[in-house]
Protein backbone atom coordinates (compact mmCIF):
# COMPACT_ATOMS: atom_id res chain seq x y z
CA UNK A 1 0.00 0.00 0.00
CA UNK A 2 1.21 3.36 -0.59
CA UNK A 3 1.70 5.64 2.02
CA UNK A 4 -0.52 8.48 -0.18
CA UNK A 5 -3.45 5.62 -0.60
CA UNK A 6 -3.36 5.10 3.00
CA UNK A 7 -4.91 9.02 3.72
CA UNK A 8 -8.79 8.04 5.06
CA UNK A 9 -10.95 10.33 3.15
CA UNK A 10 -14.53 11.70 2.69
CA UNK A 11 -14.54 11.93 6.31
CA UNK A 12 -14.40 8.03 6.45
CA UNK A 13 -17.73 8.24 4.56
CA UNK A 14 -16.36 5.91 2.22
CA UNK A 15 -13.74 4.34 3.69
CA UNK A 16 -10.65 4.69 1.14
CA UNK A 17 -7.89 2.38 2.35
CA UNK A 18 -7.71 1.17 -1.00
CA UNK A 19 -4.41 -1.53 -0.28
CA UNK A 20 -4.16 -3.37 -3.10
CA UNK A 21 -2.11 -4.36 -5.96
CA UNK A 22 -1.72 -3.08 -9.41
CA UNK A 23 -1.83 -5.50 -12.38
CA UNK A 24 0.01 -3.99 -15.83
CA UNK A 25 -2.86 -4.55 -18.34
CA UNK A 26 -1.46 -2.77 -21.42
CA UNK A 27 -0.44 -5.84 -23.51
CA UNK A 28 0.27 -8.20 -20.63
CA UNK A 29 -2.48 -10.69 -22.20
CA UNK A 30 -4.97 -10.64 -19.13
CA UNK A 31 -6.36 -7.71 -20.19
CA UNK A 32 -5.48 -6.95 -23.96
CA UNK A 33 -7.41 -4.24 -25.38
CA UNK A 34 -7.99 -2.34 -22.75
CA UNK A 35 -5.75 1.25 -21.82
CA UNK A 36 -5.64 0.87 -17.82
CA UNK A 37 -4.13 -1.14 -15.00
CA UNK A 38 -6.14 -3.66 -12.61
CA UNK A 39 -7.12 -2.98 -9.26
CA UNK A 40 -7.02 -5.87 -7.38
CA UNK A 41 -9.67 -6.59 -4.41
CA UNK A 42 -8.96 -6.40 -0.61
CA UNK A 43 -11.86 -9.23 -0.28
CA UNK A 44 -12.82 -12.74 -1.59
CA UNK A 45 -14.97 -12.08 -5.16
CA UNK A 46 -18.06 -14.11 -4.80
CA UNK A 47 -19.14 -16.65 -6.87
CA UNK A 48 -20.76 -15.69 -9.95
CA UNK A 49 -24.12 -15.70 -11.50
CA UNK A 50 -25.90 -16.07 -7.93
CA UNK A 51 -27.28 -12.60 -7.73
CA UNK A 52 -30.15 -11.66 -9.45
CA UNK A 53 -30.00 -9.11 -12.19
CA UNK A 54 -31.22 -5.46 -10.52
CA UNK A 55 -33.08 -3.45 -12.78
CA UNK A 56 -33.26 0.52 -11.73
CA UNK A 57 -36.47 2.02 -10.64
CA UNK A 58 -37.55 4.22 -13.38
CA UNK A 59 -37.87 8.12 -11.89
CA UNK A 60 -41.27 9.46 -11.37
CA UNK A 61 -42.01 13.18 -12.35
CA UNK A 62 -43.56 15.02 -9.57
CA UNK A 63 -45.73 17.11 -11.76
CA UNK A 64 -45.66 19.42 -15.11
CA UNK A 65 -44.65 23.02 -15.27
CA UNK A 66 -46.57 25.87 -17.55
CA UNK A 67 -44.99 24.98 -20.74
CA UNK A 68 -45.98 21.11 -20.13
CA UNK A 69 -42.26 19.81 -19.05
CA UNK A 70 -42.22 16.89 -16.56
CA UNK A 71 -40.72 18.01 -13.51
CA UNK A 72 -38.58 15.58 -11.47
CA UNK A 73 -36.55 16.06 -8.55
CA UNK A 74 -33.58 14.13 -8.07
CA UNK A 75 -31.10 14.15 -4.83
CA UNK A 76 -27.62 13.20 -4.75
CA UNK A 77 -26.77 12.03 -1.77
CA UNK A 78 -23.75 9.25 0.18
CA UNK A 79 -25.59 5.90 1.02
CA UNK A 80 -24.94 2.59 1.45
CA UNK A 81 -25.34 -1.00 -1.03
CA UNK A 82 -25.01 -4.35 -0.68
CA UNK A 83 -22.92 -5.15 -3.91
CA UNK A 84 -21.15 -8.05 -2.69
CA UNK A 85 -23.38 -10.29 -0.47
CA UNK A 86 -22.66 -9.45 3.33
CA UNK A 87 -20.55 -6.32 2.61
CA UNK A 88 -21.49 -2.73 2.85
CA UNK A 89 -20.05 -0.62 0.46
CA UNK A 90 -20.71 3.11 0.70
CA UNK A 91 -22.18 5.13 -2.70
CA UNK A 92 -22.48 8.42 -4.02
CA UNK A 93 -25.92 7.82 -5.07
CA UNK A 94 -28.83 9.86 -7.88
CA UNK A 95 -31.36 9.59 -4.95
CA UNK A 96 -28.75 7.14 -2.93
CA UNK A 97 -28.73 4.41 -5.37
CA UNK A 98 -26.34 3.06 -7.82
CA UNK A 99 -27.52 2.97 -10.62
CA UNK A 100 -29.25 5.86 -10.68
CA UNK A 101 -33.06 5.84 -11.33
CA UNK A 102 -34.04 5.18 -15.31
CA UNK A 103 -35.43 8.17 -16.88
CA UNK A 104 -38.29 7.31 -19.52
CA UNK A 105 -39.16 10.24 -21.46
CA UNK A 106 -40.77 10.60 -25.12
CA UNK A 107 -39.15 12.86 -27.86
CA UNK A 108 -40.65 16.21 -28.02
CA UNK A 109 -41.81 16.14 -23.93
CA UNK A 110 -39.16 18.42 -22.20
CA UNK A 111 -38.33 16.97 -18.60
CA UNK A 112 -36.67 19.55 -16.30
CA UNK A 113 -34.67 17.36 -13.60
CA UNK A 114 -33.94 19.83 -10.42
CA UNK A 115 -31.08 17.77 -8.54
CA UNK A 116 -30.44 18.68 -5.02
CA UNK A 117 -26.73 18.16 -3.68
CA UNK A 118 -26.41 16.47 -0.35
CA UNK A 119 -22.83 15.13 -1.14
CA UNK A 120 -19.87 16.65 0.91
CA UNK A 121 -18.20 17.49 -2.22
CA UNK A 122 -19.63 19.83 -5.63
CA UNK A 123 -21.19 17.71 -8.74
CA UNK A 124 -22.11 18.44 -12.02
CA UNK A 125 -24.89 16.33 -13.69
CA UNK A 126 -24.28 15.54 -17.44
CA UNK A 127 -26.64 13.83 -19.65
CA UNK A 128 -25.13 11.86 -22.02
CA UNK A 129 -26.07 11.78 -25.61
CA UNK A 130 -27.98 14.71 -24.88
CA UNK A 131 -29.18 17.23 -27.53
CA UNK A 132 -29.48 19.87 -24.61
CA UNK A 133 -28.45 23.42 -24.72
CA UNK A 134 -24.70 24.69 -23.21
CA UNK A 135 -26.36 26.38 -19.80
CA UNK A 136 -28.19 22.64 -19.21
CA UNK A 137 -25.67 20.65 -20.49
CA UNK A 138 -22.84 20.30 -17.36
CA UNK A 139 -20.50 22.43 -18.08
CA UNK A 140 -17.32 21.09 -16.21
CA UNK A 141 -17.29 24.22 -13.65
CA UNK A 142 -20.97 24.54 -13.25
CA UNK A 143 -20.57 22.90 -9.96
CA UNK A 144 -23.53 22.25 -7.45
CA UNK A 145 -21.91 23.29 -4.15
CA UNK A 146 -23.11 20.76 -1.64
CA UNK A 147 -26.45 22.04 0.00
CA UNK A 148 -24.98 22.25 3.93
CA UNK A 149 -22.69 25.09 2.63
CA UNK A 150 -19.37 22.58 3.71
CA UNK A 151 -17.79 21.77 0.45
CA UNK A 152 -15.68 24.25 -0.78
CA UNK A 153 -14.71 25.35 -4.17
CA UNK A 154 -11.32 24.41 -3.81
CA UNK A 155 -9.07 22.74 -6.70
CA UNK A 156 -10.17 23.57 -10.46
CA UNK A 157 -7.14 25.33 -10.46
CA UNK A 158 -9.01 28.14 -9.90
CA UNK A 159 -11.45 28.13 -12.26
CA UNK A 160 -14.74 28.93 -11.56
CA UNK A 161 -17.71 28.41 -14.00
CA UNK A 162 -21.34 28.80 -12.99
CA UNK A 163 -22.10 28.29 -9.37
CA UNK A 164 -24.82 26.74 -7.89
CA UNK A 165 -25.93 26.65 -3.79
CA UNK A 166 -27.31 23.15 -3.46
CA UNK A 167 -29.66 22.48 -6.66
CA UNK A 168 -29.64 23.27 -9.95
CA UNK A 169 -32.43 22.65 -12.50
CA UNK A 170 -31.73 21.35 -15.97
CA UNK A 171 -34.14 21.38 -18.56
CA UNK A 172 -33.58 18.85 -21.46
CA UNK A 173 -35.66 19.78 -24.57
CA UNK A 174 -36.00 15.71 -25.58
CA UNK A 175 -35.78 17.03 -29.10
CA UNK A 176 -34.18 13.92 -30.64
CA UNK A 177 -33.86 10.70 -31.71
CA UNK A 178 -35.62 7.90 -29.08
CA UNK A 179 -32.17 6.38 -27.79
CA UNK A 180 -30.46 5.23 -24.90
CA UNK A 181 -28.46 8.02 -23.13
CA UNK A 182 -27.41 8.09 -19.69
CA UNK A 183 -26.67 10.89 -16.86
CA UNK A 184 -23.70 10.87 -15.23
CA UNK A 185 -21.24 13.47 -13.30
CA UNK A 186 -19.04 15.61 -15.47
CA UNK A 187 -16.92 18.02 -12.73
CA UNK A 188 -14.09 18.86 -13.33
CA UNK A 189 -10.96 16.97 -12.34
CA UNK A 190 -13.23 14.66 -10.16
CA UNK A 191 -16.05 12.30 -12.56
CA UNK A 192 -13.54 9.31 -11.93
CA UNK A 193 -13.54 9.13 -8.66
CA UNK A 194 -17.66 9.88 -8.64
CA UNK A 195 -18.92 7.91 -11.41
CA UNK A 196 -16.80 5.14 -10.36
CA UNK A 197 -18.85 5.59 -6.48
CA UNK A 198 -21.98 5.59 -8.42
CA UNK A 199 -23.13 8.57 -9.70
CA UNK A 200 -24.92 7.03 -13.19
CA UNK A 201 -28.31 6.07 -14.65
CA UNK A 202 -30.12 5.83 -17.65
CA UNK A 203 -32.50 8.09 -19.80
CA UNK A 204 -34.47 6.47 -22.52
CA UNK A 205 -35.91 8.84 -24.83
CA UNK A 206 -38.45 6.74 -26.81
CA UNK A 207 -40.40 8.23 -29.92
CA UNK A 208 -43.22 7.14 -32.46
CA UNK A 209 -41.05 5.40 -35.05
CA UNK A 210 -39.99 3.23 -32.29
CA UNK A 211 -43.33 2.22 -30.66
CA UNK A 212 -44.66 1.39 -34.46
CA UNK A 213 -41.60 -1.34 -34.33
CA UNK A 214 -42.76 -5.13 -33.27
CA UNK A 215 -40.01 -4.88 -30.82
CA UNK A 216 -39.36 -7.14 -27.67
CA UNK A 217 -40.51 -4.63 -25.02
CA UNK A 218 -42.24 -4.01 -21.45
CA UNK A 219 -40.11 -6.72 -19.23
CA UNK A 220 -38.27 -8.24 -22.49
CA UNK A 221 -36.36 -4.81 -23.10
CA UNK A 222 -33.85 -4.45 -20.33
CA UNK A 223 -31.00 -1.65 -19.45
CA UNK A 224 -28.02 -3.33 -19.15
CA UNK A 225 -25.17 -0.53 -17.39
CA UNK A 226 -22.14 -2.41 -16.98
CA UNK A 227 -19.07 -1.49 -15.36
CA UNK A 228 -15.92 -2.65 -13.54
CA UNK A 229 -15.02 -2.14 -9.97
CA UNK A 230 -12.25 -3.44 -7.22
CA UNK A 231 -13.20 -3.60 -3.88
CA UNK A 232 -10.96 -2.33 -0.21
CA UNK A 233 -10.86 -4.89 2.50
CA UNK A 234 -13.85 -2.88 4.60
CA UNK A 235 -16.05 -3.13 1.27
CA UNK A 236 -15.54 0.30 -0.08
CA UNK A 237 -14.83 1.34 -3.39
CA UNK A 238 -11.08 0.84 -3.97
CA UNK A 239 -10.29 3.81 -6.24
CA UNK A 240 -6.62 4.98 -6.28
CA UNK A 241 -7.80 8.39 -6.07
CA UNK A 242 -4.17 11.15 -4.99
CA UNK A 243 -7.32 12.97 -3.39
CA UNK A 244 -9.62 10.55 -1.52
CA UNK A 245 -11.64 13.29 -0.56
CA UNK A 246 -12.17 14.19 -3.82
CA UNK A 247 -11.70 18.12 -2.67
CA UNK A 248 -8.99 19.33 -4.95
CA UNK A 249 -5.62 17.02 -5.72
CA UNK A 250 -7.45 15.47 -9.41
CA UNK A 251 -5.67 12.67 -10.87
CA UNK A 252 -4.91 9.12 -9.66
CA UNK A 253 -1.75 7.11 -8.64
CA UNK A 254 1.02 7.13 -11.34
CA UNK A 255 0.55 3.29 -11.66
CA UNK A 256 -3.21 3.86 -12.83
CA UNK A 257 -2.45 6.77 -15.20
CA UNK A 258 -3.74 5.09 -18.02
CA UNK A 259 -7.05 4.18 -16.19
CA UNK A 260 -8.29 2.45 -13.37
CA UNK A 261 -9.98 -1.24 -14.23
CA UNK A 262 -11.27 -3.89 -11.77
CA UNK A 263 -11.74 -7.35 -11.17
CA UNK A 264 -15.30 -7.16 -10.27
CA UNK A 265 -17.76 -6.77 -13.00
CA UNK A 266 -21.06 -5.15 -12.37
CA UNK A 267 -24.46 -5.34 -14.39
CA UNK A 268 -26.26 -2.66 -13.01
CA UNK A 269 -24.47 -2.51 -10.26
CA UNK A 270 -24.95 -6.12 -9.18
CA UNK A 271 -21.46 -8.82 -9.11
CA UNK A 272 -21.69 -10.83 -12.01
CA UNK A 273 -25.75 -11.30 -12.23
CA UNK A 274 -28.27 -13.49 -13.40
CA UNK A 275 -31.62 -13.50 -14.73
CA UNK A 276 -34.30 -15.74 -16.10
CA UNK A 277 -35.64 -15.23 -19.34
CA UNK A 278 -38.35 -16.61 -21.35
CA UNK A 279 -37.80 -18.40 -24.65
CA UNK A 280 -38.23 -15.25 -25.97
CA UNK A 281 -36.73 -12.51 -27.70
CA UNK A 282 -35.40 -9.77 -25.73
CA UNK A 283 -34.37 -6.26 -26.31
CA UNK A 284 -30.72 -5.47 -24.36
CA UNK A 285 -29.58 -1.55 -24.14
CA UNK A 286 -25.68 -2.27 -23.79
CA UNK A 287 -24.16 0.83 -21.83
CA UNK A 288 -19.94 0.30 -21.01
CA UNK A 289 -20.35 2.84 -18.08
CA UNK A 290 -16.69 1.37 -16.88
CA UNK A 291 -13.98 4.00 -16.18
CA UNK A 292 -11.56 2.75 -18.71
CA UNK A 293 -12.48 -0.94 -19.68
CA UNK A 294 -13.37 -1.80 -23.18
CA UNK A 295 -14.94 -5.14 -23.63
CA UNK A 296 -15.44 -7.71 -26.30
CA UNK A 297 -18.76 -9.47 -25.81
CA UNK A 298 -20.33 -12.66 -26.46
CA UNK A 299 -23.07 -14.87 -25.95
CA UNK A 300 -22.07 -18.95 -24.90
CA UNK A 301 -24.01 -21.63 -24.31
CA UNK A 302 -22.03 -24.82 -23.17
CA UNK A 303 -22.70 -26.72 -26.26
CA UNK A 304 -22.89 -24.86 -29.61
CA UNK A 305 -21.66 -22.06 -31.18
CA UNK A 306 -22.05 -18.17 -30.06
CA UNK A 307 -25.57 -16.93 -29.44
CA UNK A 308 -25.78 -14.09 -32.47
CA UNK A 309 -25.93 -10.18 -31.00
CA UNK A 310 -28.68 -8.33 -33.47
CA UNK A 311 -27.58 -4.59 -33.14
CA UNK A 312 -30.69 -2.48 -34.15
CA UNK A 313 -29.62 0.59 -32.67
CA UNK A 314 -26.37 2.43 -31.84
CA UNK A 315 -25.30 5.83 -29.36
CA UNK A 316 -27.82 8.02 -31.34
CA UNK A 317 -30.86 5.80 -31.94
CA UNK A 318 -31.98 2.99 -33.68
CA UNK A 319 -30.02 2.50 -36.79
CA UNK A 320 -31.40 1.72 -40.72
CA UNK A 321 -31.48 -1.96 -40.38
CA UNK A 322 -30.20 -4.43 -38.12
CA UNK A 323 -26.49 -5.88 -37.75
CA UNK A 324 -25.60 -9.10 -37.01
CA UNK A 325 -22.25 -9.58 -34.51
CA UNK A 326 -20.56 -12.61 -32.91
CA UNK A 327 -18.84 -10.30 -30.75
CA UNK A 328 -19.62 -6.47 -29.84
CA UNK A 329 -16.50 -4.58 -28.70
CA UNK A 330 -17.71 -1.58 -26.71
CA UNK A 331 -15.76 0.94 -25.14
CA UNK A 332 -16.09 3.42 -22.08
CA UNK A 333 -19.23 5.42 -22.64
CA UNK A 334 -20.59 3.77 -26.08
CA UNK A 335 -24.07 1.75 -25.90
CA UNK A 336 -24.92 -1.29 -28.45
CA UNK A 337 -28.71 -1.42 -28.49
CA UNK A 338 -29.25 -4.77 -29.56
CA UNK A 339 -31.79 -7.87 -29.78
CA UNK A 340 -30.92 -11.69 -28.96
CA UNK A 341 -33.17 -14.67 -29.27
CA UNK A 342 -33.12 -16.93 -26.77
CA UNK A 343 -36.18 -18.92 -28.68
CA UNK A 344 -33.88 -21.21 -30.42
CA UNK A 345 -32.25 -22.75 -27.54
CA UNK A 346 -33.97 -25.37 -25.13
CA UNK A 347 -35.40 -24.51 -22.13
CA UNK A 348 -32.88 -24.88 -19.50
CA UNK A 349 -29.97 -23.33 -21.35
CA UNK A 350 -27.37 -21.24 -19.37
CA UNK A 351 -26.32 -18.14 -21.95
CA UNK A 352 -23.27 -16.98 -20.68
CA UNK A 353 -22.25 -12.89 -21.55
CA UNK A 354 -18.62 -13.20 -21.62
CA UNK A 355 -16.03 -10.62 -22.23
CA UNK A 356 -12.99 -11.79 -24.58
CA UNK A 357 -10.99 -9.50 -23.48
CA UNK A 358 -9.88 -10.41 -20.43
CA UNK A 359 -8.25 -13.73 -19.23
CA UNK A 360 -9.46 -13.41 -15.43
CA UNK A 361 -12.09 -12.32 -13.47
CA UNK A 362 -13.34 -10.11 -15.74
CA UNK A 363 -13.62 -12.41 -18.54
CA UNK A 364 -17.52 -13.05 -17.51
CA UNK A 365 -20.09 -10.64 -17.11
CA UNK A 366 -23.65 -12.02 -16.66
CA UNK A 367 -25.73 -15.17 -17.65
CA UNK A 368 -29.15 -15.62 -18.80
CA UNK A 369 -31.25 -18.36 -17.85
CA UNK A 370 -33.72 -19.62 -20.48
CA UNK A 371 -36.33 -20.93 -17.59
CA UNK A 372 -39.93 -21.25 -19.70
CA UNK A 373 -41.15 -21.60 -22.98
CA UNK A 374 -43.39 -18.51 -24.34
CA UNK A 375 -45.25 -16.89 -26.81
CA UNK A 376 -43.35 -14.08 -28.35
CA UNK A 377 -44.78 -11.77 -31.18
CA UNK A 378 -42.02 -9.79 -31.47
CA UNK A 379 -39.50 -9.40 -34.58
CA UNK A 380 -36.62 -7.50 -36.17
CA UNK A 381 -37.74 -5.82 -39.13
CA UNK A 382 -35.38 -4.93 -41.87
CA UNK A 383 -36.05 -1.77 -41.71
CA UNK A 384 -35.98 -0.11 -38.83
CA UNK A 385 -35.94 3.69 -39.29
CA UNK A 386 -34.92 6.31 -41.68
CA UNK A 387 -31.14 7.15 -41.48
CA UNK A 388 -29.94 10.75 -42.59
CA UNK A 389 -26.42 10.09 -44.05
CA UNK A 390 -23.93 13.36 -42.87
CA UNK A 391 -22.06 14.09 -46.51
CA UNK A 392 -19.67 16.84 -45.72
CA UNK A 393 -20.03 18.89 -49.36
CA UNK A 394 -16.71 19.32 -50.89
CA UNK A 395 -14.63 22.42 -49.51
CA UNK A 396 -16.15 20.95 -45.89
CA UNK A 397 -13.93 22.28 -42.86
CA UNK A 398 -11.45 19.86 -41.63
CA UNK A 399 -9.95 19.24 -38.12
CA UNK A 400 -7.56 16.94 -36.80
CA UNK A 401 -7.57 16.53 -32.69
CA UNK A 402 -4.64 14.50 -31.63
CA UNK A 403 -5.03 12.57 -28.32
CA UNK A 404 -1.74 12.07 -26.59
CA UNK A 405 -0.25 11.38 -23.69
CA UNK A 406 1.60 14.77 -22.62
CA UNK A 407 3.08 16.69 -19.32
CA UNK A 408 0.83 19.19 -18.37
CA UNK A 409 3.42 21.26 -16.41
CA UNK A 410 5.52 19.07 -14.30
CA UNK A 411 2.07 16.69 -14.00
CA UNK A 412 1.76 13.66 -16.21
CA UNK A 413 -1.32 13.90 -18.02
CA UNK A 414 -3.45 13.30 -21.16
CA UNK A 415 -3.53 16.03 -23.75
CA UNK A 416 -5.21 17.08 -26.95
CA UNK A 417 -3.47 18.58 -29.60
CA UNK A 418 -1.09 19.21 -27.20
CA UNK A 419 -3.00 20.96 -24.58
CA UNK A 420 -4.81 20.16 -21.73
CA UNK A 421 -8.61 21.32 -20.82
CA UNK A 422 -8.52 25.40 -20.97
CA UNK A 423 -12.48 26.08 -20.71
CA UNK A 424 -11.49 29.80 -21.39
CA UNK A 425 -9.89 29.36 -24.88
CA UNK A 426 -11.60 27.06 -27.63
CA UNK A 427 -10.07 24.42 -29.66
CA UNK A 428 -12.82 24.78 -32.73
CA UNK A 429 -15.61 27.26 -33.28
CA UNK A 430 -18.40 25.76 -35.25
CA UNK A 431 -20.74 27.28 -37.94
CA UNK A 432 -24.43 25.79 -36.56
CA UNK A 433 -26.14 23.60 -39.89
CA UNK A 434 -22.60 23.22 -41.54
CA UNK A 435 -21.17 19.74 -41.78
CA UNK A 436 -17.92 19.49 -40.74
CA UNK A 437 -15.09 16.30 -41.28
CA UNK A 438 -13.16 15.91 -38.06
CA UNK A 439 -10.03 13.54 -37.75
CA UNK A 440 -9.39 11.51 -34.16
CA UNK A 441 -5.64 10.65 -34.13
CA UNK A 442 -4.46 8.67 -31.49
CA UNK A 443 -1.43 6.98 -29.27
CA UNK A 444 -3.20 4.54 -26.81
CA UNK A 445 -6.92 3.64 -26.72
CA UNK A 446 -8.87 6.83 -26.20
CA UNK A 447 -12.94 6.78 -26.81
CA UNK A 448 -13.19 10.14 -27.90
CA UNK A 449 -16.90 11.28 -27.03
CA UNK A 450 -18.64 14.46 -28.55
CA UNK A 451 -21.34 17.06 -26.95
CA UNK A 452 -23.99 18.34 -28.43
CA UNK A 453 -25.18 16.22 -31.79
CA UNK A 454 -23.95 12.95 -32.57
CA UNK A 455 -21.80 12.08 -36.08
CA UNK A 456 -20.91 9.27 -38.18
CA UNK A 457 -17.70 7.35 -38.97
CA UNK A 458 -16.36 8.16 -42.54
CA UNK A 459 -13.14 6.26 -42.27
CA UNK A 460 -11.28 4.11 -39.47
CA UNK A 461 -7.62 3.46 -40.86
CA UNK A 462 -7.34 3.04 -44.49
CA UNK A 463 -10.63 1.47 -44.63
CA UNK A 464 -14.10 2.33 -44.21
CA UNK A 465 -16.31 2.09 -40.56
CA UNK A 466 -16.07 -0.80 -39.09
CA UNK A 467 -19.30 -2.89 -38.95
CA UNK A 468 -19.25 -1.74 -35.05
CA UNK A 469 -19.14 2.31 -36.53
CA UNK A 470 -22.87 2.35 -38.27
CA UNK A 471 -25.59 5.07 -37.40
CA UNK A 472 -25.62 8.06 -35.21
CA UNK A 473 -22.28 7.55 -32.47
CA UNK A 474 -21.55 10.40 -29.76
CA UNK A 475 -18.44 8.02 -28.78
CA UNK A 476 -16.04 6.08 -31.13
CA UNK A 477 -13.57 3.96 -29.99
CA UNK A 478 -10.66 5.13 -31.32
CA UNK A 479 -8.15 2.20 -30.64
CA UNK A 480 -3.87 2.99 -30.92
CA UNK A 481 -2.08 4.84 -33.41
CA UNK A 482 -5.63 4.88 -35.21
CA UNK A 483 -6.54 7.90 -36.93
CA UNK A 484 -10.65 8.06 -37.06
CA UNK A 485 -12.77 10.19 -39.47
CA UNK A 486 -16.25 11.21 -38.92
CA UNK A 487 -18.34 13.92 -40.02
CA UNK A 488 -20.23 15.95 -37.92
CA UNK A 489 -23.12 18.80 -38.26
CA UNK A 490 -24.27 20.63 -34.77
CA UNK A 491 -27.96 21.47 -35.77
CA UNK A 492 -28.55 24.02 -32.99
CA UNK A 493 -27.96 25.78 -29.21
CA UNK A 494 -24.95 28.08 -30.14
CA UNK A 495 -22.34 27.72 -27.32
CA UNK A 496 -19.65 26.63 -24.95
CA UNK A 497 -19.52 22.31 -25.35
CA UNK A 498 -16.80 19.93 -24.81
CA UNK A 499 -15.10 17.01 -26.38
CA UNK A 500 -12.68 14.47 -24.19
CA UNK A 501 -11.87 10.96 -23.89
CA UNK A 502 -14.31 8.74 -22.30
CA UNK A 503 -11.57 7.21 -20.05
CA UNK A 504 -12.12 9.43 -16.88
CA UNK A 505 -9.04 9.36 -15.83
CA UNK A 506 -7.76 10.76 -19.16
CA UNK A 507 -10.43 13.01 -18.92
CA UNK A 508 -9.80 13.82 -15.17
CA UNK A 509 -6.43 14.73 -16.17
CA UNK A 510 -7.28 16.83 -18.48
CA UNK A 511 -7.94 14.94 -21.91
CA UNK A 512 -10.50 17.45 -23.08
CA UNK A 513 -11.83 20.38 -24.99
CA UNK A 514 -13.65 22.85 -25.01
CA UNK A 515 -15.54 23.65 -28.50
CA UNK A 516 -17.77 26.38 -29.10
CA UNK A 517 -20.57 26.68 -31.05
CA UNK A 518 -21.70 30.42 -33.11
CU1 LIG B 1 -20.40 10.72 -20.78
CU2 LIG B 1 -18.77 14.40 -21.46
O1 LIG B 1 -19.58 12.57 -21.04
CU1 LIG C 1 -8.06 8.65 -23.46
Amino acid sequence: MSARLSRRGFLGLLGGAVAVAALPACGSGATAGSTGEVMVSAVPLPEPFRVPLPVPPVARPVGVDGTGAQLYRVTQRVAEAEILPGLRTPILGYDGIFPGPTFETRRGRPVVVRYRNELPVPTVVHLHGGHTPAEHDGWPLDLVLPVDGTGDRAGHHGMVGDLAAGEREHRYPNDQRAATLWYHDHRMDFTGPAVYRGLAGFHIVRDEVEDALPLPRDERELPLMICDRAFAADGSFAYPGLDQGMRSLPGVEDDWMEGVLGDVVLVNGAPWPVHEVDAARYRLRLLNGSNARRYRLGLTVPAGPKVPWVQIGSDGGLLASPVEHKVIEIAPGERFDVVVDFSVLPVGTEVTMVNGLDGGSAGQVMRFRVVRAARDDSRVPERLAEIESLVPPAGAPQRTFRFARGAVGDHKGWTINGSSFDPNSSLADIRLGEIEVWRFVTDVHHPVHVHLDPFQVLRRGSEGPSDHDVGWKDTVDVRPAEVVEVAVRFSDHAGRFVLHCHNLEHEDMAMMATIRTV
